[in-house]
Order: C-alpha cells, then structure tokens, then sequence
C-alpha cells in the first residue's frame, strides 16, 4: 500500500489506497494502476526509470446516473502473459511478435457498477482498455465523456493537427505545447467553425521530451466507439480525452458486456523505435477471414490528377466543355476541361498500365452524380451503377482484362452515408460483375446523417461495415476521408488503405513526409498518392497560374516516399505525359514492390529525416527511402541488413547537387554502384529531398 498526493489536471485527490504494477519483458516500460481512497482509478507510466506518463486520472462520466469514475474498489486482478508470433497478410515484416504482460483490474463501486481496466505492457510501450463487464442493473450505457488523461507535466515538442470531428487533412504544426493555443488562434482564428477547441489535438500525437524521449499517443482497434482526440490543459501539460459527440453531446453509446479500444503510448528513446513498433496491430485482433488470397497489393495509375489539378473534370461534359446531363444548371459550374473519364482516355491509361507493369487503373468520375456531387440540389447524389454516357463500362471491362489490367471501383458519396448503405450491396455486386476488385471510397463533404460527424460512433461503424460486407464480395476498399486508422487492417486486411490525412491533393510543406510515418502512420497504411514529377501545376492547368507551390519535394524524394509511406496500395499519381517526359526515375516506380518481409529503420528524427530499407516480400531485393525536411541533409546508410559474403548492385535515385524542392526539383542523378553488407552510402539530399534505392543481387 502506497500513500501519496496526486495533483491531476488541477484536481487534488486525496491519496492512494491501493497500487499494483506490471513491466514490459524487459523492464523497460512500468505501468503503475492506483486508485485513490475516493476511489477513482489512475495510472502512471515509466520508461526507463523516469515517468513518461504522471498519474492520470481513469473512467468514465456517463448518463442516467451511472457512475463509472469514482467510488470504486478492487475486487480481482489477474496477470497474464503472452508471447507469440503471427504472419500479416500484407505487411510491412512476414512476422510480428507479440510479446506482454499484461494486469487486469476489476472495479466495483458504490452504486453497484462494474468497470474492469486491461493493461499490456509491452517492450515498446502501453495499451490500456476498459471492460465494461455485465452489469447487476443496466447494460445500455451512455457516455457523457471519458476521463482518461495523459499527464505530461513537461513542455513537450509536438507535432499535432488540430481537433476536428470532420477533417485530418491538415498541415501538421510543430510546436511547444505550450505555444499549440496561440499556433491555432493565428492560423484558424477563435470563432473558426469545424474545431471544438483551441487546444484539441487530433492522435497520433508524436511528442517529445526535452529529455530526448519519444512518446506517442494513439488508439488501437476502434471498433463501434467514437473516436478520441486530446484536449490539451496547457495550464498542467495534461492531455484529456475527448470523444467524438453525436449530434446532441452524447459520446458513445455501449452494450455491456463491451471493450472499449485500446488507449496507446509508444515510448522510446530512439525515434526509430516509434517506426518499427507493432503495437498497435498487436492489440488488435487476428484476421477475421479464413480465406484471405483474394487480398493482394496493388500498384495502380489512374484518371484523378488531372482532376485533382483542374485539367479535367469528373463530371461529364460534351465536346465544347459543356455539362448536359441530369437536372442541374451545369451553368453555374466552370468545368475546367474535358470529362477525364471518357473511354478513349481511360484505355491509354489502361495500354500504359500494360506497358509499365501496373496492376490496375483507377477512374474517377465515370458515374452520374458529379455535376452535383456536394449534394446542393439533392441529398441521394450518386446511385454507383450508372456510368456517364461517355464511358463505355462493358467495353473498357473486356478491353482491361484483355490487357491483364483491373479497373478500381470510385464510390465518392459525398458522405451521403444513408444512401450509400442503402445501395451498398448493389454497387458491390456490379463491381463483381464487372471484374472491380477494389474500391476508393470517399466521404467528402457534411451531408451526414442526424447531424453526425465523420470521427463519430455511428460513422466508426459505417466505414467498419462498408470493410466487412465489401470481404463477403472479395472486395478490398481504401477509404479517403474516414476515420484515423487504429490497427484494424489487422484484423480485416482488404482494408488496404486508407487517406485520413493530409495527402498529395493538397500543398504541403516540406517536412510533412518526415512528419506523417510519426503520426497518422502509425495507425495503419496511407493512400498518400506519391509519384509527382512535374511539380510546377501550372503546367497542367495554366489557370492555377503558379501561384500555388503545391508539390514541396524533389523528384528523388518523390520515389522515396514508396519506401517510407507504408501502403500495399500504392499509385503512381502524376499524369502518363510526365513519367513519358521522365523514363529514368520512372523506372523506380515501375520496379519498387509494395509488399514486404523485412523492414529497417535506418534513422529518423520526426520534423528532419526518415530512412527506411525494406526488402520485398517474395524476392531478395531492397528499396531504401529517404525524405527529407527543408534544410537538406548528408544521410549515412549502412548496408549490414544485406547478406555477408554476396555482392549487391545498388541503383541510386538522388538529388543533383543542385538540386532544391523550391526552384529545382526535376534535377536528379542516378548511379549504380556494386555493395555488399560492409558498404556504407553518404547520400546527400537537397533542401526538400531525398532518395531512393534499389538493391539487387550481382548477378
Ligand atoms: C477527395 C479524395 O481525397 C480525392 O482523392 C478524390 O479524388 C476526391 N475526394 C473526389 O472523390
Ligand atoms: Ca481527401
């Protein structure tokens, strides 16, 4: 028994009464539960002798006079531990060891509620959830907010996007948690609509101590909850969570006997470490399918950059750029250009597809729908079976297969979510009908039902759903705008990927791609849409008349990010025009594989560089990556994860000395070099840049 003060988010409780602890196999991370003598859980966390996470405050506030925060005792504790070794279906490494202990504590309070809290302490940090186990009266709980915290008490660096229910497609800032409220109030205003504070701060949260410590704060398998994000006290330097409400407050409504998702802190001293953590697929479950070889990586082009740019249009038009379908004023719209998805076009993406040894074309823009897609005139936009007049579905069918080439499946709904439920099992079935294997779903826009948020319970389980019934059709789906991934790909991998960030359609700064694998990475893989060549968009659409610096990168880095954005869904994004006018770095694209069974991480600072070596799944080749910030840098590679005693070529995609992401970023070398595992490469990389490698055995 242990007795202290505890000072939390400003809030004094009394002093323990009852404490326990459990550590990782190695000692290296402690997790200590409390619970103070008013009863209310609390828990502190330890890594390497000093506490990362200071007591923090545990439970629930919830309706209906249920009390699920305070009052309680202990009743039973159970230990466990686990070690174990399972095999991805697509992945990053061909094996992934699960190794733990775990502590399970079950509370009882006054009132009669019971509450349990799981914790696994793992080598690479923590996972905590709740139990809410059957209770003596009521099992229908709702959530009035959850209690947990993260108590930092230090002035951390961070690197955060702010709280948003409906949006993550944010440039990430990095600041003191002490400067994030005056960073929003500059960039976003006080009154600015779409946030919930000034302070809230979406996960993953990739922090770190002035000590040099790396802490990472997410959630693992959020399945049928909302989805949380941190509301920072920058008063104590606490973080509390904070749900997603429906559309009257409420945050989550639960069936007990019910798990909560697993609430994460990855903790290292080397950042590299916060990489190569599988944590949070650990703390999901295992795969749910029995039959998973319908689920393959896939490299695909596709009708969407123009688009994205302003070249062309998703909605059709006729030859003089006129709209004509359907009931709208197509007056009111400036279409920009020609209809992208018209069957001509789509057939020369599918011939370059053949050529170039792409697995598959995506078309945007081929149904009825977009000369309304936000859905101003009517709330039901697209029906997701009804091509445009000018895109020949049956014959592009025959044409793709005929060249060993799939077409991906574009479900835009506009977040008309009812609808697209309603339709779901007919659209799929068309794609089966037609040879569609994989589906980009989005959710653009605000027409959700009952007033609902993209990060809410109801839309958590609308994307799980749309994942589950599209496996009983063999169907694979990347989601653009749904909810952060928490590990799920785990357990249901035609989740292939996902956007839930900020990608290529938007500028971005230069260190965002040092940023992202430390964030919204580390809950699963990203749609990020790489491959961008010519970075002057103005030469797409002059309209756009170089005003936005929109593509921040060099070309060298532009092929990095296939090694350092882990996706097994991976696009070559820019137009066929500019990988004709650049065959050579092109050739890295074509070559890079998307499926892996090792991975290193070579060095990474998030904010500065990443370095990643991966070796491709079924072969004995490895690509490297590297990004880097604004500032440049001289990257060193060592070379030992390659076999002793064999001789290697490398092909080494770099930037030209003179190269730089703001006025010279088409300016690369590339060289070949014979290595072996005692080889050590310094790489120079532009301001912006970075580079890419392929490894291949001597012949
Ligand atoms: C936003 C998506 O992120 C983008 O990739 C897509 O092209 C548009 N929505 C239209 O669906
Ligand atoms: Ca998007």
């Amino acid at each position: 028994m242990k007795r202290k003060l505890l000072l939390l988010a400003g809030i004094v409780y009394a002093s323990f009464f009852y404490a326990m602890n459990i550590s990782s196999p190695d000692g290296n991370v402690k997790v200590l539960f409390e619970l103070t003598d008013s009863g209310v859980p609390a828990y502190s966390v330890c890594y390497k002798g000093d506490t990362v996470i200071y007591p923090s405050r545990l439970g629930f506030k919830c309706f209906d006079g249920m009390n699920f925060e305070s009052g309680f005792s202990v009743y039973k504790c159970d230990r466990d531990s686990m070690d174990e070794s399972w095999t991805p279906v697509l992945g990053e490494v061909d094996t992934v060891r699960n190794h733990y202990n775990e502590l399970k504590v079950f509370l009882a309070n006054v009132d009669g509620q019971r509450l349990n809290i799981i914790f696994r302490a793992y080598n690479d940090g923590v996972g905590f959830r709740y139990d809410f186990p059957e209770q003596k009266g009521r099992n229908n709980i709702v959530i009035r907010e959850e209690n947990t915290q993260f108590s930092l008490k230090g002035d951390h660096k961070a690197f955060w996007v702010p709280g948003d229910y409906d949006s993550q497609e944010y440039c990430p800032f990095t600041t003191k948690l002490s400067d994030v409220r005056t960073t929003f109030e500059k960039n976003f205003g006080k009154a600015r609509g779409g946030f919930y504070s000034e302070t809230g701060m979406q996960t993953p949260l990739q922090l770190k101590t002035e000590d040099g410590i790396y802490i990472n704060v997410h959630e693992a398998a959020l399945v049928d909850f909302p989805c949380m994000a941190l509301d920072l006290d920058d008063s104590e330097f606490v973080l509390n969570v904070h749900l997603t409400p429906n559309a009257i407050g409420e945050k989550g409504y639960i069936q007990a006997p019910f798990l909560t998702p697993w609430r994460t802190v990855i903790i290292s001293d080397d950042a590299r470490d916060i990489l190569a953590s599988k944590m949070i697929l650990n703390l999901n479950d295992p795969c749910a399918y029995e039959d998973v070889s319908w689920i393959k990586p896939k490299k695909y082009i596709g009708i969407w950059w123009e688009m994205i740019t302003g070249r062309s249009s998703w909605a059709y038009t006729d030859e003089e750029g006129s709209f004509k379908l359907g009931e709208t004023d197509y007056s009111a719209l400036d279409p920009n250009g020609r209809h992208g998805a018209n069957t001509e076009h789509v057939k020369e993406y599918i011939d370059f597809a053949a050529e170039n040894g792409f697995d598959a074309v995506l078309v945007e823009g081929w149904n009825e729908g977009w000369e309304d897609w936000f859905g101003k005139k009517k709330e039901f936009v697209f029906d997701f079976v009804t091509p445009y007049p000018d895109f020949d579905l049956k014959g592009l069918t025959a044409y793709a297969r005929e060249k060993g080439v799939e077409l991906i499946m574009h479900h835009e709904t506009s977040s008309s979510v009812r609808n697209y439920e309603r339709l779901m099992d007919e659209a799929y079935q068309f794609m089966v009908d037609n040879g569609y294997k994989t589906v980009k779903s989005g959710y653009v826009g605000s027409i959700l039902p009952l007033g609902e948020h993209h990060d809410g319970q109801w839309m958590v389980n609308h994307y799980l759903y749309a994942v589950k019934k599209a496996a009983g059709y063999r169907i694979m789906v990347n989601a653009h705008e749904p909810v952060r991934p928490t590990g799920l790909h785990r357990t249901y991998p035609n989740l292939i990927a996902t956007e839930a960030a900020r990608g290529m359609e938007h500028p971005t700064n230069p260190d965002h791609t040092t940023i992202l694998p430390f964030t919204r990475l580390v809950g699963g893989p990203m749609d990020y849409t790489p491959g961008i060549f010519e970075m002057d968009i103005s030469k797409i659409n002059p309209k756009l008349n170089g005003q936005v610096k929109w593509v921040n990168s060099t070309i060298a880095r532009q092929l990095a990010l296939y090694v350092t954005m882990y996706s097994p869904f991976q696009m070559a994004a820019d137009l066929i025009e500019n990988y004709k006018r650049f065959p050579e770095p092109f050739q890295f694209i074509k070559d890079v594989a998307v499926d892996w069974q090792d991975t290193r991480i070579i060095e990474a600072e998030p904010g500065d560089y990443v370095t990643i070596a991966r070796k491709e799944k079924h072969g004995e080749r490895w690509f490297v990556g590297c990004t880097v910030d604004e500032n440049g840098r001289v990257s060193s590679l060592p070379l030992d994860f390659l076999e002793r005693g064999r001789k290697y070529v490398a092909t080494i995609y770099r930037d030209a000395e003179n190269a730089h992401y703001k006025d010279n970023p088409q300016a690369y070398v590339i060289e070949k070099r014979k290595v072996t595992y005692k080889s050590k490469l310094k790489i120079k990389c532009a301001p912006g840049g970075g580079y890419a490698v392929m490894i291949e055995k001597f012949p």
